[in-house]
């Protein structure tokens, strides 16, 4: 149970529970460094509090050889700490970054070292070194209050085009099959990764009421599925809250542990129905946010330039996207539960913060009301 029921939002999202100590990790990791570096100094090691709710973030800077490195450290999360997903392969992000970063010219950070072992900081990390630039925040959302709200018409074109270009770039990229969850026999790859939400849903629900929306969500996926083109690597958590940006265009692109084998609509609606999130929460607080920002068609019409290609079917990928979502906030809606940290709802939908989004979608009615 958490020490504490703090009003700060992160606080919320991240119980305090799941965190490690900054003075033990600085130690172990002080051990640790000189196995890859030869005499190194720690010489600031912090955990950001504005952090994600699936590994931790650690920003440290080391020394070694008279150079002072400013590194980013990804650690896996803790079994104990009852993660939001059930596995994590950080030496497998590691690679396929690795693989991104020498196939493409897309914008990454610099990587120095994965450690695939539990040893030394009880889970498995990696090192990268540190990006400067800004990230659209989701707390608060960057739809209102942020440098991106604040920013110009034509910096956010250059933002959105620059990331369309960048995501269009990955799937560009030749397809790394030892590193991604291949279908099964007879099974295609966007059959393969519905089937990979289903068993995490199914993961995520077991022993609870779970939640018919998602459940007919499934079934609303079957009843519409799409013809697929082409597979390639796609980022999977293709959003602009995981870039760092510097001057609006991608400095990094963040966060590879959804990557996955599938159709490149799988990235750009994610890319599309985020922002549709986010706008609808500027929206519901009764604020104008960025309706303009990240459209549909705007989008869909970057991509074919960037990449030469025509996406098909959006309206099964976004609404599948959105289901994506309700996944992933059900479970972590079930751990907040979990932690004490908030009641479940007699309706358990209401755990699914974009249950009308969802609904309207598969009733084919979001979009005339965005238009
Ligand atoms: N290489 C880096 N350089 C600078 N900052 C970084 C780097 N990697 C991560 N960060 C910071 O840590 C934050 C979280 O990183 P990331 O999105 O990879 O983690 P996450 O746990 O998956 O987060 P979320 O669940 O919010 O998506 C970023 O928004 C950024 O501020
Ligand atoms: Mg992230």
């Amino acid at each position: 149970m958490p020490e504490s029921n703090s009003s700060d939002p992160n606080e919320v999202a991240r119980p305090s529970s799941s965190r490690r100590d900054p003075e033990w990790l600085r130690a172990r990791l002080a051990e640790w460094l000189p196995t890859v570096a030869p005499s190194p100094t720690i010489t600031r090691l912090e955990i950001p509090s504005a952090n994600g709710m699936s590994s931790e973030t650690i920003v440290m800077d080391a020394e070694w050889e008279g150079t002072t490195h400013p590194l980013v450290v990804r650690v896996a999360p803790t079994a104990d700490s009852d993660p939001v997903f059930p596995t994590y392969d950080l030496d497998r992000q590691f690679r396929i970054i690795d693989h991104v970063a020498r196939s493409t010219g897309v914008a990454l950070p610099r990587l120095y070292w994965s450690e695939p072992d539990d040893g030394p900081l009880g889970a498995p990390f990696f090192v990268m070194g540190r990006v400067d630039g800004d990230v659209p925040p989701d707390v608060m959302p960057y739809t209102f209050g942020s440098w991106v709200s604040e920013a110009t018409e034509e910096q956010r074109t250059r933002l959105v085009e620059s990331t369309v270009q960048t995501i269009a770039a990955i799937h560009g990229a030749p397809v790394p099959k030892e590193l991604l969850d291949l279908p099964g026999p007879g099974e295609t790859p966007l059959r393969a990764h519905v089937r990979r939400l289903r068993e995490f849903y199914t993961w995520a629900s077991a022993g609870r009421r779970g939640s018919p929306l998602i459940e007919r969500g499934f079934d609303w996926v079957a009843d519409n599925f799409p013809e697929e083109g082409d597979p390639v690597l796609t980022w999977g958590d293709a959003r602009v809250g995981n870039v760092i940006y510097t001057d609006f265009r991608p400095a990094a692109v963040l966060d590879w542990e959804m990557a996955a084998y599938g159709p490149r609509e799988l990235d750009v609606a994610w890319l599309i129905f985020l922002h549709r999130f986010f706008q609808d929460l500027a929206e519901l607080m009764e604020m104008p946010g960025l309706p303009d920002m990240l459209r549909r068609e705007d989008v869909v019409a970057l991509y074919a330039r960037a990449s030469g290609h025509e996406l098909t079917d959006l309206d099964f990928y976004l609404t599948y996207a959105s289901l994506i979502h309700a996944v992933v906030m059900y479970r972590i809606q079930s751990r907040a539960i979990h932690f004490g940290q908030a009641e479940e709802p007699e309706d358990t939908d209401d755990m699914i913060m974009h249950r009308s989004t969802v609904e309207a979608m598969m009733a084919g009615t979001y979009w005339e009301r965005v238009r």
